[in-house]
């Protein structure tokens, strides 16, 4: 398989695919769904999920679909799309960036492929299995910070499982006392990539969907970066807690991490 030419053609489904989303919301009045307390769909994610579905199945017929919105739910045996329509929803319906297109092609259980256009600033963050990781053509590596106190770190607030507060509020207070800051953009997808390109040095969070990680997590690893679980082991697309670094701050992160959140 051509994986680089199969990742330019989900750029470009991606990109068209973002366009979709930034018309349809100065053109429609917003038809917003919540799926469950705080989890929010609108018909534009719902139509844009059916887009991206069509031009990937041209793309590699034998291939099944993880998707959010649930458009297509069937399994390859071999390759597995894994696909967020819009990731970001929250901020979509306030008119906030960021919000992003989130693809990820899975063989077997490992990512090929993994695509994340973030709409807002027209950023397409793009890798593929023997390439490197690139933002619109030119290739992103994570940052050289050398310590947790050096670091920009990114998190997100669990919507309706708030059953690891208690760890999780620790946490928000240790890296607001022992970092340069702590963000919470309101896009898992955008956050892993902004650490693939060295905007934030780490993320974490808890409750995510393997749709939110599987393309920012592949760029992450792409771009020098390393990923793990909570409890440092490879859990972490479908496992629901994610940790992403730079190289140099992983051991320092992931550690703090694992004595707030699970010891
Ligand atoms: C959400 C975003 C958000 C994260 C939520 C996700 P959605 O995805 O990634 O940053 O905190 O947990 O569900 O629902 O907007 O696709
Ligand atoms: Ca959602
Ligand atoms: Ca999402
Ligand atoms: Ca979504």
């Amino acid at each position: 398989m051509n994986y680089k030419n199969i990742c330019e053609s989900v750029c470009e489904i991606a990109r068209s695919t973002g366009l979709f989303i930034k018309e349809e919301r100065q053109n429609a009045i917003l038809n917003i769904e919540t799926k469950g307390s705080n989890d929010f769909v609108t018909h534009i994610d719902k139509a844009s999920e059916r887009r991206i579905v069509d031009g990937l199945k041209k793309l590699l017929p034998e291939a099944g679909f993880i998707a959010e919105e649930g458009t297509e739910d069937v399994r390859g045996d071999k390759f597995n799309w894994i696909i967020d329509p819009i990731d970001g929803t929250t901020n979509f319906i306030h008119g906030l960036s960021p919000y992003a297109v989130s693809i990820a092609l899975m063989e077997d259980d490992k990512m090929v492929v993994g695509v994340v256009y973030e709409v807002g600033l027209d950023e397409c963050f793009y890798s593929w299995k023997g390439g490197q990781a690139y933002l619109n053509g030119k290739v992103i590596e994570v940052s050289k910070a050398p310590t947790v106190a050096d670091s920009l770190v990114a998190t997100g607030f669990p919507y309706s499982n708030f059953s690891r507060m208690d760890g999780f509020k620790e946490s928000l207070d240790y890296f607001m006392m022992n970092s340069h800051g702590l963000r919470r953009l309101g896009s898992a997808a955008t956050d892993l990539v902004y650490v693939a390109c060295g905007r934030f040095e780490s993320f974490y969070e808890y409750d995510l969907k393997p749709w939110d990680v599987a393309a920012g997590a592949f760029i992450v690893e792409q771009a020098g970066g390393k990923v793990c679980d909570f409890s440092k082991g490879d859990n972490y697309i479908f496992g629901r807690e994610i940790i992403a670094s730079n190289k140099a701050t992983f051991d320092e992160f992931s550690n703090a991490i694992y004595k707030l959140m699970v010891k």
